[in-house]
């Protein structure tokens, strides 16, 4: 299919009955930003009931890794589905999940043993984690970082620190949470710039968290994301990560990495933590694992899982059709979407950092291999934060057939299927340079 392709006004009626019926029933606490009812897709590409064809950089917020309904994904769930579609993990035994368990052993990123336990989302997986530090260690602290996006079950969403309306009216969070800043070199925290940002990040966690509000033998954790993601696709300068390891090495904090929107290839390697050079103890993954079907998977090294029967367990976590598109999706990626997401990512970040000369809104671009923020602001010297130009922008290219979602209080994210030729970077490009235009008009 050849994106984009606009046959009736948006949202077509097809579209807009669709809209009117969920607005009856569908719960009001979705965030929908444009009107896209889908009805097909196929790679980058995705088609409305309505007959419009678009080119997809949000891949359903960054999980259709393989692109859509890859045929050979597609024949693993039709060959798993015909076997059985269900037998309970954690009551049962089945080849899938022990498969799948073994290529987690092979592809985690942190040397020795590991194992997995598998669930359905990505705040499942975080949720294990938390569980899993606060017993191997018997302590009950975690610390997170501000802007970090975690879930939304009461446990990650005690460490997600994104958007105050995401925790508003639900309580107090989980007692012995905490929060450092997160190092954003465009942002930079403490105002110092890019070569004092990660060392006074961290100098927060060990002289004003670690001093006055928990002593380091009661932190089971620290959970970071790489990059962080929800919060404006943030690349952290490199020595944060690894001085991090450092700090947590030192104290017996675990250190462990929520890579569910930045694992599975997206950023040009397996997971992002492998851009820094640090070997976390725990890694959790949902989104991208198996191209849309659901699936979280919490691997840590094999000493720290070693709870007995009852302590965890999912009735559905880890199903057999999700872990056969996992397998598929695995393969596929270390085949050769690893390495086009890679490519086809510096190709689209230097065409983004081009459009910077024409368009003065674009105050920074950033991101590793195809998940690639662009902080939009109003004055590059004063970085005013251009939250309603993100809005329209993200409008913008929806009204000329490229789907985005916006990240943070005033970037867009790109994060497409890992499928995304070149060609269609240059039909995004052009988009993007007309949305700029059209909403630095008026
Ligand atoms: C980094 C990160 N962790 C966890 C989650 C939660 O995943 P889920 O919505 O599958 O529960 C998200 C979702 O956006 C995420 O980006």
């Amino acid at each position: 299919m050849d994106a984009p392709l606009l046959k009736t006004p948006l949202p077509g009626p097809k579209a807009k009955a669709i809209i009117d019926r969920d607005r009856e029933v569908v719960s009001t606490s979705y965030t929908r930003g444009y009107p896209f009812v889908m009805a097909r897709g196929e790679g980058a590409v995705v088609e409305d009931v309505d007959g419009n064809r678009f080119l997809d950089c949000a891949a359903g917020i960054a999980v259709n890794s393989t692109g859509h309904s890859h045929p050979q994904v597609v024949a693993a769930i039709v060959e798993q589905a015909q076997k059985f579609l269900h037998m309970s993990g954690t009551d049962f035994y089945y080849e899938p999940q022990v498969r799948l368990g073994e290529v987690f052993n092979e592809i985690a990123p942190f040397d020795g043993q590991k194992r997995s336990f598998f669930s359905n989302s990505g705040t499942e997986a975080n949720e294990a984690a938390i569980k899993l530090a606060r017993y191997s260690t018997k302590r009950h602290g975690i610390i997170a970082f501000l802007g970090s996006f975690h879930g939304r079950t009461l446990g990650s969403l005690s460490m997600t620190a994104s958007r105050a309306i995401q925790r508003k009216g639900f309580g107090p969070p989980l007692a012995g949470t905490y929060h450092a800043p997160y190092p954003n070199c465009y942002r930079c925290p403490s105002g110092r710039g890019p070569a004092a940002c990660a060392a006074d990040c961290l100098n927060f966690i060990q002289d004003q968290l670690l001093v006055h509000l928990i002593s380091p033998d009661e932190v089971a954790a620290v959970m970071v994301e790489p990059i962080q993601g929800e919060g404006g696709y943030i690349v952290p300068p490199p020595q944060f990560h690894q001085r991090l390891r450092e700090l947590t090495r030192q104290h017996g904090i675990l250190l462990m990495c929520d890579e569910v929107q930045s694992g599975m290839g997206r950023t040009g390697r397996m997971f992002a933590i492998e851009h820094f050079g640090v070997h976390p103890d725990v890694v959790t993954v949902a989104k991208g694992v198996a191209s849309g079907m659901p699936l979280g998977v919490t691997t840590a090294r094999a000493e720290v899982m070693s709870w007995p029967p009852g302590a965890h367990a999912s009735t559905f976590g880890g199903n057999p059709v999700s872990c056969a598109a996992a397998m598929t999706t695995i393969d596929l990626l270390r085949t050769s979407l690893i390495r086009n997401a890679a490519e086809v990512g510096d190709y689209l970040q230097d065409g983004l950092r081009a459009l910077m000369d024409k368009h003065p809104l674009i105050g920074d671009v950033r991101g590793r291999g195809l998940m690639i923020g662009i902080e939009l602001v109003r004055n590059r010297k004063t970085k005013e934060r251009a939250t309603t130009e993100r809005d329209r922008v993200v409008d913008a290219c929806f009204a000329r057939g490229l789907l985005i979602l916006g990240a943070g209080r005033n970037a867009l994210r790109l994060s497409p299927p890992l499928v995304l030729t070149k060609a269609q970077a240059d039909i995004a490009l052009k988009i993007l340079d007309e949305a700029l235009s059209d909403v630095t008009k008026g």
